[in-house]
């Protein structure tokens, strides 16, 4: 992939730093970012950019929400963490804020996404031995094709992709693949009795926003149901008000047994995550069986409760939805012969680009960081859009005519 573009000195010396002493496992756009503040961010030269990235959908209150650096700061000053050996003022308040936030019995925190995934795998292995009566090291969990969990060694053993898997196995045994979005599939290997859980997201992020049908996440616990399964929805990327609803599963009013959030949970300042999940379900892990250091520490119980009172508070959701319309709106207005596909919903969008040069995504994205705005290419054709939910009207027209400009170039 030809990534060159040219750069100036001040972002060279820290792409420089970068490039010697990190480990090369990422390939990020050469931007080097000093600032951000709501939908924007500035570069080390001063540079301002609208972020259409948002921190892979962790920044959905917008960079710096001021209500949730005062309660980051606040609490910072008084008590950080103390382990689970000891009880904190912020734990308990936090546990019942949030499971009254989403309707569960139980919270079980974590931080980053991935551990809030083995989580729920484990719960879901537990509760197959224990509750529905599966033989021992027999369970099964089920993943959807071109599912994104994280980068551990269970999470990629369910990929299917190469790029996550490849010449790190061998893999975690027990999981089984079945088709995104085909409830024929699912029903056929629900049938096998030592299925424990089926996990998905609502929509998968990470394969470049594939919307599933409309029916498929109810179709799902409908499967569930029938056949004793645990449904377990991924909302990592897509919750917190990102489609347009809390949760992507309410856009078909359905409530799975065990839910995982991250990313957003802090408002981009943390990594905090969270295991929901019914007494039947979480009661089956006992003291000294799962748990993590920071996991439920009182800055982040803190900052995870404002971070949920903001998304609230202002209204997100129902920005999210209007502005997502507006935006896929906006893009199919423009008519261009490079974009074969316009998806998403609510503010978690992506185009498909069409052109004969397999490099002309990310040269797209080049193209649009020099107009000032930020996003990334995915599985080399495809763009996700998904600016922080606080993004106003006419932040959304600017953005398209950047995005219009930039598009001109491909010609
Ligand atoms: C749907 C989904 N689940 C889990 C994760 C993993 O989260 P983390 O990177 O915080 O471990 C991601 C990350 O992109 C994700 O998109």
């Amino acid at each position: 992939m030809n990534t060159s573009t040219q750069v100036n000195s001040t972002s060279q010396y820290f792409l420089d730093l970068e490039e010697e002493y990190g480990a090369h496992n990422y390939h990020p756009l050469p931007v080097v970012l000093k600032k951000g503040l709501g939908v924007h961010l500035w570069d080390v030269e001063n540079k301002q950019y609208f972020d259409f990235l948002s921190g892979y959908s962790a920044v959905n209150q917008g960079h710096c929400h001021p209500q949730i650096i005062s309660a980051l700061i606040e609490q910072a000053q008084v008590l950080t963490l103390t382990s689970r050996a000891f009880h904190n003022n912020l734990l308990g308040e936090y546990e019942k804020y949030i499971t009254s936030y989403f309707g569960y019995d139980k919270v079980l925190p974590m931080n980053t996404g991935v551990e809030g995934g083995e989580t729920a795998i484990k719960l879901a292995r537990r509760w197959g031995y224990t509750v529905k009566g599966i033989e021992e090291n027999k369970a099964k969990i089920l993943f959807a094709e071109g599912n994104f969990w994280g980068r551990t060694m269970a999470a990629i053993s369910s990929s299917t992709d190469p790029s996550s898997y490849k010449n790190f196995g061998p893999y975690m045994p027990g999981f089984e693949i079945v088709p995104y979005n085909d409830l024929l599939s699912l029903e056929k290997a629900m049938q096998d009795k030592n299925v424990a859980a089926f996990m998905f997201e609502p929509i998968q992020g990470e394969a470049g926003v594939v919307v599933p049908d409309d029916g498929y996440i109810s179709g799902i616990r409908v499967l569930c149901d029938k056949y004793n399964v645990l449904m377990i929805a991924d909302e990592i990327q897509t919750g917190l008000a990102r489609t347009g609803k809390m949760l992507a599963c309410d856009h078909e009013n359905t409530r799975p047994d065990i839910l995982i959030l991250g990313k957003a949970l802090s408002g981009g300042t943390l990594p905090i995550s969270a295991v929901l999940a019914d007494n039947e379900i979480m009661m089956t892990i006992k003291p000294g069986e799962h748990g993590s250091t920071y996991g439920g520490n009182p800055l982040a119980c803190k900052v995870a409760m404002e971070a949920l009172r903001v998304l609230k508070d202002e209204n997100m959701e129902a920005n999210a939805m209007a502005m997502g319309i507006l935006f896929r709106a906006e893009l199919s207005k423009l008519n261009s012969p490079f974009i074969s596909v316009i998806r998403g919903r609510g503010l978690l969008n992506a185009i498909v680009i069409k052109h004969s040069n397999k490099d002309a995504a990310w040269k797209l994205c080049i193209e649009l960081m020099k107009n000032g705005l930020l996003a990334k290419p995915t599985h080399g054709d495809i763009i996700r859009f998904a600016p922080p939910l606080i993004i106003t009207e006419k932040q959304i027209l600017e953005a398209v005519n950047i995005i219009e400009k930039s598009l001109s170039t491909l010609a």
